[in-house]
């Protein structure tokens, strides 16, 4: 079983996530959110990187592996998770409910956290190879039940480490495929 605190987590985000609707604009002025945090999305199933990582034994590269040419680390598909739960807690409820999409065909629709427009070039493969780790970019992943955006992946927080590591700050560097 998952730990109460994870259900009561996602739970809460839940909660959070649909307050934050309910607020009115104006009331929301008053009380700016801080910087990085973003709502917790509810996710169709429950998923814990921590217990993955903790007590399935897995490395990000197991469900992310970055294939060729290396834009996307990608999401898995539902048989990578069948590879274990058609006997790993079949009878929790959570995982009945992804076993029905894999029998239905269907991808689990994850609310996405990371995004960039698609004027924007990006390579997952070429920043790890310059020595960038997943947590640079998406925080300590590894600890965490919930994920929500906790990292920003604006122009601005581009441009920071860029200068910082004296990687090229040039319009056409990210606008368009050189
Ligand atoms: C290598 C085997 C393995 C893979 C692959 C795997 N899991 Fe798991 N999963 C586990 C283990 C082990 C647990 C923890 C069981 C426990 O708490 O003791 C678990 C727990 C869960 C739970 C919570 C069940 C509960 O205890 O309430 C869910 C939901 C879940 N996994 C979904 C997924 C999804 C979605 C994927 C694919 C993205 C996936 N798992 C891939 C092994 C795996
Ligand atoms: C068992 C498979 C599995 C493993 C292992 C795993 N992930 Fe994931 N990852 C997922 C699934 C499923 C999602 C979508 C659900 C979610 O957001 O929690 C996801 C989502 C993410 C996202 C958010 C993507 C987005 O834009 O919505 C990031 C970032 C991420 N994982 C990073 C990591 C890192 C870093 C590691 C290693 C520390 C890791 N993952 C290990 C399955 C896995
Ligand atoms: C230099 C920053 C950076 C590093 C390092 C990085 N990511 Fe990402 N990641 C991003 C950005 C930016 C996006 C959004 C990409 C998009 O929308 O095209 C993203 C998206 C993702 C997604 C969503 C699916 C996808 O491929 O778009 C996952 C999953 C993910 N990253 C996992 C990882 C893992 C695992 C690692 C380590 C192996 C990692 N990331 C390293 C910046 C980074
Ligand atoms: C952790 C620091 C870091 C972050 C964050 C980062 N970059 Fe980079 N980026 C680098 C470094 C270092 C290079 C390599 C520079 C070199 O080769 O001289 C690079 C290279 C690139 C390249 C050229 C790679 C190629 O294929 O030739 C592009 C495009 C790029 N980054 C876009 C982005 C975008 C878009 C973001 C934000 C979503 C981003 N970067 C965030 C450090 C970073
Ligand atoms: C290191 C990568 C990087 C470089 C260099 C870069 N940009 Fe961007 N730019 C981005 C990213 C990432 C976004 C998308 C941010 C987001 O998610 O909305 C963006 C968005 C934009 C947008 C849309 C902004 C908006 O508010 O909708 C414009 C316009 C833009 N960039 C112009 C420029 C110009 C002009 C330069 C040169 C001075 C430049 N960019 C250099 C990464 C970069």
């Amino acid at each position: 079983m998952i730990h109460n605190d994870t259900l009561s987590a996602v739970f809460v985000g839940t909660a959070l996530w649909f307050t934050a609707g309910l607020v009115p604009a104006a009331q929301q002025a008053t009380q700016p959110r801080p910087k990085f945090i973003s709502p917790t999305p509810a996710q169709p199933i429950p998923f814990s990187h921590r217990v993955h990582i903790a007590k399935a034994g897995l490395e990000c590269k197991n469900c992310h592996p970055v294939p060729e040419p290396g834009e996307f680390a990608t999401i898995p598909k539902t048989s990578k998770c069948m590879s274990c739960h058609r006997t790993v807690e079949k009878d929790d409820p959570a995982v009945r409910r992804l076993a029905e999409f894999h029998n239905e065909n269907k991808p689990v629709p994850w609310r996405r956290l990371y995004r960039i427009p698609d004027y924007v070039y990006f390579s997952h493969k070429d920043h790890l190879a310059k020595g960038a780790t997943c947590e640079t970019c998406h925080g300590p992943v590894h600890e965490r039940d919930v994920l929500r955006k906790e990292k920003e992946t604006s122009m601005a927080a581009c441009m920071k480490c860029h200068r910082a590591q004296k990687a090229s700050l040039s319009c056409n560097y990210c606008h368009e495929q050189r």
